[in-house]
């Protein structure tokens, strides 16, 4: 079967084997099977880059749900199971009023798959209303509930691309959601002014998502039009003393406060600053509006891709003395 479908960046490679699954019940089933050793687990397909046919058998999560599990006055815990895709998710607590993610809006995925990058943007990660989330252990089949602290939550980064790598896949994920006196994330720039020329003057949280949206649709490739994984590196953390030095060169590098002595780096103003924004090769290239996101046009191959980032990131390397890591995940 072909996997094309069922990942954003639209590769076209096959897998051996395919199954979906719905409960719990059949993905204990599925998981217990011995005759199938190599496994590929799948949500939303939103965050990988396939380079080859997977000699294996590929599960895609299509556990659905969407519940209230506990409420007061000020706040509520929904849980959401792994299935549902993020977007759909963030509308439904929109249409409820609740408000944490309205920042998140837009981004591809699924839910259960957004922990494990601690899906980030517009000044609001995951993390932040995180509460926990259970994962079925794939060697026994038994239920984990990971809290918050047992995720070890950083920028693009969780347990589950550690320690727990490969070894779990989460079936639902519960949130801590307002219900009124909404905490409105809008200190980013681009949102204060979206809002602005929207001519809202007292914004809602679904004012603010609907400027989230506004603003990707205009930054980011549709991965229903352009193939692509959204953000494919990461933004680097650099030292202060080397951010120094750059400066001398390039007075208007960008930077964002991190720690005392490290600043992050938007990886796009490099790979902009390196002439690669809007180029071209054969299929696959660098989106003309955001320097980050590597798409495919339509038929380039995974590998193909997969070279081009490593020419970027070489040649990051030779300019800046930078290294980028990619933020999808290479299978
Ligand atoms: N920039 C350029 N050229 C570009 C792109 C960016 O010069 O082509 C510079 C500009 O200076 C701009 C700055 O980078 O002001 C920041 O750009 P932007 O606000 O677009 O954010 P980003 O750092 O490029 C990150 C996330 C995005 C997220 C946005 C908004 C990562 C790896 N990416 O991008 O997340 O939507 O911030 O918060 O942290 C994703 O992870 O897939 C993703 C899209």
């Amino acid at each position: 079967i072909s996997l094309k479908p069922y990942n954003t960046f639209g590769i076209d490679v096959n897998a051996k084997f395919f199954v979906s699954v719905s409960s719990i019940d059949e993905l204990k089933q599925v998981l217990a099977l011995q005759d199938f050793p190599n496994k590929l687990i799948l949500g939303g397909g939103s965050n990988m880059l396939l380079t080859k046919d997977f000699n294996g058998l590929v599960l895609h999560i299509n556990l659905k749900g969407i519940k209230i599990i506990s409420e007061t006055s000020q706040y509520v815990i929904v849980k959401a199971n792994a299935g549902e895709n993020w977007h759909k998710f963030v509308l439904w607590c929109l249409d409820n009023n609740f408000g944490g993610i309205e920042n998140l809006s837009f981004i591809p995925g699924n839910v259960g798959t957004a922990p494990i990058q601690n899906i980030g943007a517009y000044g609001v990660e995951l993390k932040d209303t995180f509460v926990s989330c259970e994962a079925m252990n794939l060697q026994d089949q038994s239920i984990k509930t990971f809290t918050k602290s047992d995720c070890n939550f950083g920028y693009r980064s969780s347990i589950f691309k550690t320690e727990a790598k490969e070894k779990y896949v989460i079936t639902s994920v519960d949130f801590r959601l307002t219900k009124q006196n909404h905490t409105l994330n809008t200190n980013y720039g681009a949102i204060t002014s979206e809002l602005h020329n929207m001519g809202v003057k007292h914004p809602t949280i679904k004012d603010v998502s609907n400027a989230i949206i506004a603003i990707r649709e205009r930054k980011l490739p549709n991965p229903k039009e352009i193939g692509n994984s959204g953000s494919f590196f990461k933004n680097p953390v650099i030292s202060k003393e080397l951010y120094a030095t750059l400066q001398e060169n390039f007075c208007d590098i960008p930077s964002y406060p991190v720690s005392e002595k490290e600043v992050k780096v938007p990886a796009g103003w490099l790979i902009e600053k390196a002439g690669f924004k809007g180029k071209r090769f054969d299929d696959y290239g660098v989106h003309k509006n955001q320097a980050l996101v590597l798409v495919n046009y339509g038929n380039a191959k995974g590998e193909d891709i997969l070279k081009f980032s490593k020419l970027i990131q070489k040649t990051i390397k030779r300019l800046f003395n930078i290294t980028i890591e990619a933020e999808v995940n290479i299978l």
